[in-house]
C-alpha cells in the first residue's frame, strides 16, 4: 500500500531578533502583558529594509529539509506552499520558491489556510501520493508577517504576536502494509468567522478600485482580529478535533507520544492540554522564542522537536493540530517508524 512518510524537515528563522522590550519602545505595550497573555518572549523579523519575501525564507527551510531527505530539487514532483503573506498579491509564492530551487516545470500549488495551512498542505500531499499522482512532495509553510503589521498602538493586539519564519517537510511515498507515516487527517472550516481574523485590503470585492487612500484611513490593510472570540473557539475545537482523529484512526489519547500544536498562544495550548488530561511533556511549544509564525509554526516546531530529541523518530505517534483564520482547524496523525 502507498503511504506518505516524512523523509526530512527543516526550518529557517531570520536573524533579526525583536524582544518584547523592543516592541514596547514603539507601541503601548509591556513585556509583562505580552508574556502573561501569550507566553511570547521574543520573535524574529526579517532585516528591516531588506527585500525578503516568504519564498526566500521557504527556500532556506526547504534546502535543510531536502538535505536531510537526500533529495535534489529535480526529485520534487510537487511543491505545496502554505502562506498568508505571499511575496506579492499574485502569483503565489510556490512559483517563486520553484524558480529559486532552480526548477522550471515542477507544479507549484499555494494553500491559503493560514495557521492550518501546513495541515491542509500535508493532507493534500498525502492524497497526491496515495493516488499515485506524485512520489515526492515538498510542503512548506512560510511567513513574512513583519512588513504587514500595524506598528502603532491601534494594532498592538496583533503586532505583538507575529514572528517571521519558515518550516518545510519532504513527504515521500513508502510501500508498506504497516500503519506508518500519515495515518489520519481531520480538516475543517467555518466561513462565518472569516471576518473575525482577516487582512481585508486590497479586496477585489470593492469597485471601482480594490484599494484607495480613503479605505486605508482605518488601517484596513492590516490584520484585524477578534482575539477573545478566536481564543474561545481554539480551546473548544482543538480538543474536539483531537478526539475526532483518534476515534477515526482507532487510537486513544494515551497512545499519543507528542502533540505539536500550532503556536498561536501558549495559554491556548495549556488549556488544550489540560482538557485532554495529558502531562506537559506530551506537548512541544516554542512560541516563547518565535511568536506565531502561522503556516510556518507546525513545521518549525516539528523540526525543532526532532532536533532536540523530543520525538523518537523510530516509533513515536505524533499529533499535529491547528486552528486559525478562516476559521480553519484540523489535525493530522503521524506514526514515525
Ligand atoms: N499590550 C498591552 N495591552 C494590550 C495589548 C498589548 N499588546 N493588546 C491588547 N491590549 C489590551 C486591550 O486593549 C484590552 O484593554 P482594555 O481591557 O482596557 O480594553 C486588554 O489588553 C485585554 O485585551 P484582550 O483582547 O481581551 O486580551 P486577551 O487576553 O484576549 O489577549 C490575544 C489578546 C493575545 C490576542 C488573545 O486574544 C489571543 O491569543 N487570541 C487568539 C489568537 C489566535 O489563536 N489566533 C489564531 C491564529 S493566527 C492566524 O490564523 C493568522
Amino acid at each position: 500500500m502507498r503511504r506518505s512518510v516524512i523523509k526530512g524537515t527543516g526550518r529557517y528563522i531570520p536573524p533579526h531578533l525583536v524582544t518584547n522590550d523592543d516592541l514596547a519602545k514603539i507601541i503601548d505595550t509591556t513585556d509583562e502583558w505580552i508574556q502573561q497573555r501569550t507566553g511570547i518572549k521574543q520573535r524574529y523579523w526579517i532585516e528591516p529594509g531588506s527585500v525578503t519575501g516568504s519564498s526566500d525564507l521557504a527556500l532556506e527551510a526547504s534546502k535543510k529539509a531536502m538535505d536531510k531527505a537526500g533529495w535534489k530539487p529535480e526529485d520534487i514532483d510537487l511543491i505545496i506552499f502554505a502562506t498568508l503573506s505571499p511575496d506579492i498579491f499574485f502569483p503565489g509564492s510556490g512559483v517563486f520558491l520553484q524558480t529559486k530551487l532552480g526548477l522550471d516545470s515542477t507544479p507549484a500549488l499555494d494553500i491559503r489556510q493560514q495557521c492550518t495551512g501546513f495541515l491542509y498542505g500535508i493532507t493534500t500531499a498525502d492524497a497526491y501520493i496515495r493516488a499515485g499522482i506524485a512520489d515526492r512532495v515538498l510542503v512548506v509553510g512560510a511567513e513574512v508577517h513583519s512588513t504587514g503589521l500595524d506598528k502603532t498602538d491601534r494594532g498592538r493586539d496583533v503586532t505583538v504576536i507575529f514572528g517571521d519564519g519558515a518550516g518545510a517537510a519532504c513527504i515521500e511515498v513508502c510501500e508498506s502494509d504497516e500503519e506508518i507515516g500519515i495515518i489520519g487527517h481531520a480538516l475543517h472550516a467555518d466561513g462565518k468567522y472569516a471576518e473575525s481574523l482577516m487582512l481585508e485590503l486590497p479586496a477585489s470585492r470593492y469597485s471601482p478600485e480594490r484599494l484607495t487612500k480613503e479605505m486605508m484611513v482605518d488601517g484596513r490593510e492590516y490584520p484585524k482580529m477578534d482575539g477573545s472570540r478566536i481564543f474561545k473557539l481554539a480551546v473548544k475545537k482543538l480538543p474536539e478535533v483531537t478526539h475526532e482523529i483518534l476515534e477515526k484512526t482507532g487510537y486513544t489519547i494515551n497512545d499519543l507520544d507528542m502533540i505539536i500544536p500550532h503556536q498561536a498562544n501558549l495559554r491556548i495550548n495549556e488549556f488544550y492540554l489540560q482538557k485532554l488530561g495529558l502531562p506537559p511533556e506530551k506537548m512541544f511549544n516554542n512560541i516563547q522564542k518565535y511568536g506565531n509564525t502561522t503556516a510556518g509554526s507546525i513545521p518549525i516546531a516539528l523540526d525543532e522537536a526532532i532536533e532536540l530529541g523530543k520525538i523518537d523518530t523510530s516509533k513515536d505517534l505524533v499529533l499535529l493540530s491547528a486552528l486559525g483564520a478562516g476559521l480553519t482547524w484540523g489535525a493530522v496523525l503521524y506514526k514515525f517508524s
